[in-house]
C-alpha cells in the first residue's frame, strides 16, 4: 500500500536558527517558510537526493505542536510522511484493519497542497505517520 518515503518531519524551537544551520552547516538545500494557518504550523521543506525533511514550528496559540514542544523543548522528530496512490482507499483499509485515523478521518490539504491523513502512533510502535495521495507519474 505505501510507497515512497515522501518526508520526516521535525519540530523545532526556531524555524529561522534551524533553516540556516541546514543551509550553512548540513550544505541543504531548504525552501521558505509557509505559513499553514490550517495546520496550525509554519513549516519550510530540506530537499535531499531521495527525500525531503520538514522542519516545522508552532503557529498561533492553539498549534498542534506546541505541546510537542513543551514535552521536548529542543524539538524532536515528529511524524513520518509515506506516500500513498488513493489516500481514501489506503485509509477504508486501514481502518477495516484495526488502525485509527486522527480527526475526522477526511482528508486534509497539506503541506504540498496534496490530501493528507495521519494515523494513530500508538498503532504504529509510537510514530506518528502522515499519509500523502501522490498520483504516481510513469515510471522511467
Ligand atoms: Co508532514
Amino acid at each position: 500500500m505505501i510507497g515512497k518515503l515522501n518526508h520526516v518531519a521535525i519540530v523545532v524551537p526556531d524555524l529561522t536558527i534551524s533553516r540556516e544551520r541546514y543551509m550553512t552547516l548540513l550544505g541543504a538545500d531548504v525552501s521558505l517558510p509557509v505559513d499553514l494557518h490550517e495546520h496550525g504550523v509554519t513549516v519550510c521543506f530540506v530537499q535531499l537526493p531521495n527525500s525531503k525533511v520538514e522542519l516545522m514550528t508552532p503557529l498561533g496559540s492553539s498549534s498542534p505542536v506546541a505541546t510537542f514542544l513543551d514535552r521536548n523543548p529542543s524539538g524532536g522528530m515528529h511524524h513520518v510522511c509515506y506516500e500513498v496512490e488513493d489516500i481514501r482507499t489506503a485509509r477504508d483499509a486501514l481502518v477495516a484493519g484495526g488502525a485509527r485515523v486522527l480527526g475526522t478521518g477526511e482528508p486534509k490539504i497539506g503541506a504540498h497542497g496534496l490530501p493528507v491523513l495521519f494515523l494513530h502512533p500508538k498503532d504504529f510502535d509510537g510514530t506518528l505517520i502522515e499519509l500523502e495521495e501522490v498520483k504516481q507519474i510513469a515510471s522511467s
